[in-house]
């Protein structure tokens, strides 16, 4: 990849950036944000910290949306992150017009760039950033599951002891309390999860996953996660930058898979050079259709509440 941009030089886009330019993800990276010192700042320590790694990415920091010109993929991170006790849909009315601005950029100066929305609501903005685009689905997502997904290995792993490398798992749905852990898909080693865990200890990695982002937000209390956030976006970028064709969850628009349309959420989709390459329709059963249709219901209401504001 020759150009990535990341606009937002917040705690989650300096550790995207850390990542993209130590493994040196595309040529030249720029890291926009209001604040243009900060983001100058930030980028200099980032390129030397990659230039220490062995890296000749090149990193950019500063608040002129012309630094978008000619980006190949676009990360969305500008935003204010949520408070202690805050949902993620209580920082919409902030993010909302925050989001509006950068697309309106993003479409004067690289109006064919891949677009990764991350900041939140990510569900909700993910589909607004598609709605002001000019792209197909493919070209505009969200970044959600492949951290949610990590969470709930981490408490797989804790919960059974074994390595973390050898466990999958799959997490659906909206970003948020209503996410759909798909426990039928979490293997360890491929043997399904059920050989080793009972249902109530399922069930308590199933909650802490659901948490996963607000308990540490309530830890660290002036801000929300950013070192996860960081690699899960670094790892959907070299999925793309170098055409993995991997299987990754990602927020997309749904055009009637899942029973769905209208709507971003989190589903597994084969992400390629460009983009989606497309989207993966599981066929759940009864209880995962329900958890999945509550979930979809909560992000349908928050994107509807658009109009209001
Ligand atoms: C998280 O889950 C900030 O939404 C992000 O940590």
């Amino acid at each position: 990849m020759n150009k990535l941009s990341i606009v937002g030089a917040g705690m989650v886009g300096e550790a995207a950036a850390q990542m993209i330019a130590r493994d040196e993800l595309c040529g030249e990276l720029s890291l926009i944000d209001v604040q243009g010192d900060l983001a100058k700042g930030k980028a200099l320590d980032v390129w030397q910290a990659a230039v220490e790694a062995g890296s000749d990415t090149r990193v950019y920091g500063g608040s002129n949306a012309e630094m978008l010109r000619d980006s190949d993929l676009v990360v969305i991170t500008a935003g204010v992150p949520r408070k202690p006790g805050q949902s993620r849909q209580d920082v919409l009315s902030i993010n909302l017009p925050i989001l509006d601005g950068i697309m309106q950029d993003i479409n004067t100066y690289a109006p064919s760039a891949t677009v990764l929305v991350v900041s939140n609501p990510v569900d909700v903005l993910t589909y607004r950033a598609w709605s002001l685009s000019k792209l197909g689905r493919d070209k505009v997502f969200g970044q959600a599951g492949v951290l949610d997904t990590a969470r709930m290995k981490c408490f797989i792993a804790e919960e059974t002891d074994f390595s973390a490398r050898d466990i999958t798992a799959l997490v659906l749905g909206g970003h948020g309390d209503s996410m759909v852990p798909l426990m039928r898909y979490c293997a360890i080693g491929s043997v399904p999860l059920s050989h080793f865990l009972s249902d109530q200890q399922i069930e308590r990695i199933v909650q802490r996953t659901r948490q996963g982002g607000g308990e540490i937000l309530a830890l660290k209390k002036l801000g929300s996660a950013c070192d996860a956030p960081g690699v899960a976006i670094a790892q959907m970028v070299d999925a793309i930058a170098n055409r993995r064709n991997r299987i990754l969850p990602a927020v997309a628009i749904l055009e009637g898979e899942y029973g769905r349309k209208g709507i971003a959420m989190g589903v597994p989709c084969v992400l390629a050079g460009h983009g989606i390459e497309r989207v993966i329709e599981l066929t759940l059963d009864a209880q995962e259709q329900a958890m999945f249709d509550h979930s979809a219901d909560q992000v349908a209401r928050d994107i509807a509440e658009i109009d209001a504001l």
